[in-house]
C-alpha cells in the first residue's frame, strides 16, 4: 500500500504549525497551502487563491458587525433565519465557527476534494462530540463554487478570499440569476456578503446590484496574530504575508 503524500503545506518540515482552534476542538484545520499546490483538474483551478483558515476572532467581529448593521433589523433571531454559507470552505473553520455561534443551517462548498475530505471528518469530529445545537443542520458540497444552487431563503454568503477576480465575476453572476428567478419577493429573501480580506472587493462595488454596509479591518485577537504569524513565518517560499487585521467587507443584495 503505497502512503497518500499529504498536500504541500501541511508537513511540519514544510511550516505546518497548529492552531489553537485545532487544539481546542480537536480537530484539523491548520496550515497554509499555496493556490498552485490546490488544482484536482477542475477548469477553475488556476482561480484558486490558497488554503488558509479564517482567524476565529476576526470572524466572530465579523458576524457580529452583520447582525449590527447587516443583518434585516425585523428578523427575531437572524442566525436561525439565515443559512450560512462558506464559499470556499477549505478544511470547513468557518462552518464550525459559524455552528459555534448559533447558526442553525451551515453550508460550505469546497472545489478541492482533498480539504473536502478533512472538512467532511472535522464535521463528523464536531457532531460526534455532541457540539450540535439544537437543530443545527450542516453540509459541506464538494465542487465549484460557480455552480451551487443556493438554499431558498435569507442567505449569508462568507468569503475568506477564494478565488481571483475572473471567478469572483462568475460567482456574482450565478448569485444575481438565482435570485432574480426566485419565486419569492426578496424582501423575504434577503442575501449579504461577506468578505476577508477583500483582494476583489472592486468586483463587487462595480456590480450595481451589490450595496457596501460595511468597509474596514478588522482586528486578529492576539492569540490569532501569534498563531497566524508563526504560520506564515514558516512558509518554505515565504509567498504570503498577514497583518494584525484583515481588510473585509460587507454587501446586500438589493436587485
Ligand atoms: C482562504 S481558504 C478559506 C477557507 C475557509 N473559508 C475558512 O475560512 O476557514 C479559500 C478556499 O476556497 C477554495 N476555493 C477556491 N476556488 C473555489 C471554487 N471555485 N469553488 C469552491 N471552493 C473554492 C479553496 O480551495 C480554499 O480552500
Amino acid at each position: 500500500m503505497t502512503k497518500r503524500r499529504k498536500l504541500p503545506g501541511l508537513r511540519k518540515d514544510e511550516g505546518y504549525t497548529v492552531h489553537p482552534f485545532d487544539e481546542t476542538y480537536g480537530v484539523r484545520t491548520s496550515g497554509l497551502i499555496a493556490g498552485r499546490h490546490l488544482g484536482a483538474g477542475h477548469a477553475h483551478d488556476k482561480q484558486i487563491t490558497a488554503y488558509f483558515g479564517v482567524a476565529p476572532s476576526v470572524f466572530k467581529r465579523l458576524i457580529a458587525i452583520w447582525r449590527r448593521v447587516g443583518a434585516r433589523a425585523d428578523f427575531k433571531n437572524p442566525l436561525s433565519e439565515y443559512t450560512f454559507i462558506d464559499v470556499g470552505a477549505g478544511m470547513g473553520r468557518g462552518m464550525l465557527l459559524a455552528a459555534e455561534m448559533g447558526f442553525s443551517n451551515v453550508w460550505g462548498v469546497e472545489l478541492n476534494p482533498v480539504l473536502a475530505g478533512i472538512a467532511r471528518k472535522n464535521l463528523r469530529r464536531w457532531k460526534v462530540d455532541g457540539r450540535l445545537q439544537n437543530g443545527q443542520r450542516m453540509k459541506l458540497i464538494e465542487g465549484d463554487a460557480t455552480e451551487m444552487k443556493l438554499p431558498a431563503g435569507p442567505v449569508l454568503l462568507f468569503l475568506f478570499n477564494p478565488f481571483e477576480a475572473r471567478l469572483m465575476k462568475m460567482f456574482l453572476e450565478s448569485v444575481e440569476a438565482q435570485r432574480v428567478g426566485n419565486a419569492a419577493p426578496l424582501n423575504s429573501n434577503p442575501v449579504e456578503l461577506l468578505y476577508v480580506n477583500h483582494e476583489q472587493d472592486v468586483t463587487i462595488e462595480r456590480r450595481k446590484v451589490w450595496a457596501r454596509f460595511f468597509k474596514g479591518d478588522v482586528a486578529r485577537s492576539k492569540a490569532d496574530a501569534i498563531a497566524d504569524h508563526r504560520i506564515m513565518a514558516a512558509q518554505p517560499e515565504g509567498e504570503y504575508t498577514s497583518a494584525n487585521h484583515e481588510e473585509c467587507s460587507g454587501w446586500k443584495y438589493r436587485e
